[in-house]
């Protein structure tokens, strides 16, 4: 089904070989897509191409063996050393073999005699891992997920035999098939195909929706990244009218013709304040605003168990993001996840320096339309090169509302629970709430509520003063935090709220 597929990127392989890089390693789900270009190159150049796994031993494309006896992985590479022919030898699945001591020694002595007979080795593996032993000896290539010629290939492959089938639609207007290829972008070859065969037996057709709610499985399933629905609206946001307007202005700023216009697509903004204040919330809230794909990652996730798996899953991740671009990529308290990287070095073999070293550069470099938004509670914990220049359009301070803010926030959230803000006396709550977070006013809404629906009764203004009486706020428990915090922010972050209402902000500092 795979044989006539185009391929996008063969050049690097391509000449990475011919400039006798003896040991390459793809990290990639697709053999067979990798197997088919080695294919191709090694035709183009009367090399022999010779697959290796430690189940089979040696066989060439056919599947006919070479040497089917050479299943141990010593045993192959003496066998490549010795083989007398250009060739190309693609290891399936050798990684696991690499943390034997014996197997490093023999990788590093591979070079010479590679060289010699136009020989390459190229190991093929989901997992990035290379011991340090080997790492100036092995080139990595990260295979591209497939773009939407490679994808149309899959489509039509599906197509062709089912045009006759009675019982299925496969036909396609142009305007439907653009859909159909794009929604499945993000997906690896045989995850389209799969995804593609589904919605035939499900809808009879190709349904795009169908195929956006299977893909949003598979890459739920990867563990690392998820997909939010577009759930809240930018006026369910009290207050923080600076950062709403600022997202507001480039809510039309990955089309084309703000390209034309000559601007810039948004890079991406920090989110940095204090907890429970809507930094979450507007995260979410852009995704709606701009109508475009919301991706969270988790950066706890990002670290795996098996060495060398960090890499590979942060490399993934901006994989996908880049491939359903325009889309937002939403990093949640950004700090937790990054927090070890000063000790990284002693604590996880440099695990998470890599990683983030890997971020931060795709982060200043990409091109493509991904705009990150990542949120910060916590500034201590956040390595400073992340709010180096060019790395964020800009950094936003989210602080604790303001009397007008929280007057907001209570009519937001009384309208969210059905409520009437004007049967209420908001003045004296917003009074009463100095200091408070937005999610601490949701919450003192909801105590009362229960309290009004346990007597049996409707919730009025007393039973939500009584919550305020009973909350201990986070800003009273950390009042030296969020002072540090402040003073952090006046020279180094944009204030997300009306400058005018600064003064108005204190901290609740009643000792009982
Ligand atoms: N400015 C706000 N306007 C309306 N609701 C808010 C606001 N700030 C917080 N909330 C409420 O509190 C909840 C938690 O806020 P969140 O955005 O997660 O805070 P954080 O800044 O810690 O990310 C929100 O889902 C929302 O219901
Ligand atoms: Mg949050």
């Amino acid at each position: 089904m795979m044989t006539d597929l185009i391929e996008s990127q063969p050049e690097e392989v391509a000449t990475l070989i011919r400039a006798r890089y003896s040991i390459i390693y793809i990290v990639s789900w697709e053999e067979a897509r990798i197997t088919l270009t080695l294919n191709n190159i090694t035709a183009e150049s009367e090399k022999r191409l010779i697959i290796w796994s430690t189940t089979e031993g040696f066989k060439d494309l056919s599947g006919k063996a070479v040497d089917a006896a050479a299943t141990d992985p010593f045993a192959a590479l003496n066998y490549i050393v010795d083989y007398s022919r250009p060739a190309v030898f693609l290891l399936k699945d050798f990684h696991p073999f690499m943390k034997d001591p014996v197997i490093i020694r023999r990788l590093r002595d591979l070079k010479e005699p590679l060289d010699k007979l136009r020989k390459s080795c190229v190991i093929v593996s989901p997992v990035l891992y290379i011991p340090t032993e080997l790492e100036k000896t092995i080139t990595v290539i990260d295979w591209d997920l497939p773009d939407l010629d490679i994808l149309n290939n899959v489509l039509q492959s599906i197509v062709e035999p089912m045009r006759e089938n009675p019982k299925v639609d496969v036909n396609l207007t142009e305007e439907q098939q653009e859909l159909v290829l794009k929604s499945a972008l993000g997906l690896t070859l045989v995850e389209a195909e799969n995804v593609f065969a589904k919605s035939l037996v499900k809808a009879k057709s190709f349904n795009p929706d169908i195929i956006i709610r299977e893909k949003e499985q598979i890459i739920k399933k990867s563990g690392i990244l998820e997909f939010y629905q577009r759930v809240e609206k930018l006026d369910s946001i009290g207050g923080l009218d600076n950062l709403k307007n600022w997202l507001t202005k480039r809510s039309k700023g990955f089309t084309e013709k703000s390209k034309d216009y000559g601007l810039p697509a948004p890079k991406g903004v920090m989110l940095i304040g204090i907890a429970g204040c809507g930094k979450s919330l507007t995260a979410k809230a852009i995704a709606s605003l701009w109508k475009l794909p919301l991706l969270r990652l988790d950066v706890g996730r990002l670290f795996g168990g098996i060495v060398g798996e960090s890499e590979r899953n942060i490399r993934k991740a901006i994989k996908i993001a880049e491939s359903v671009s325009p889309a937002i990529l939403w990093i949640d308290e950004i700090e937790k996840g990054f927090s070890g990287i000063r000790s990284s070095g002693q604590t996880d073999a440099g695990t998470t320096s890599r990683v983030f070293g890997t971020f931060i550069t795709w982060l200043q470099e990409k091109e493509d339309p991904v705009f990150v938004i990542a949120t910060a509670n916590d500034v201590s914990q956040l390595p400073p090169e992340l709010l180096r220049k060019g790395r964020f359009d800009e950094i936003f301070f989210v602080d604790l509302p303001s009397d007008s803010e929280r007057t907001d926030i209570f009519r937001i959230h009384f309208e969210k629970r059905g409520r009437d803000p004007k049967k209420f006396d908001i003045n004296a709550l917003t009074g009463l709430t100095t200091g408070f977070s937005g999610a601490e006013i949701e919450q003192v809404i909801i105590e009362a509520m229960f309290e009004a629906f346990f007597d049996d009764r409707e919730v009025e203004t007393t039973d939500i003063m009584n919550a305020i009486d009973e909350t201990v706020t986070l800003s009273r428990l950390m009042k030296d935090e969020i002072s540090d915090l402040r003073t952090w922010a006046t020279s180094r972050a944009r204030y997300a709220s009306k400058t005018e209402q600064q003064t108005e902000r204190k901290i609740d500092i009643e000792i009982d």
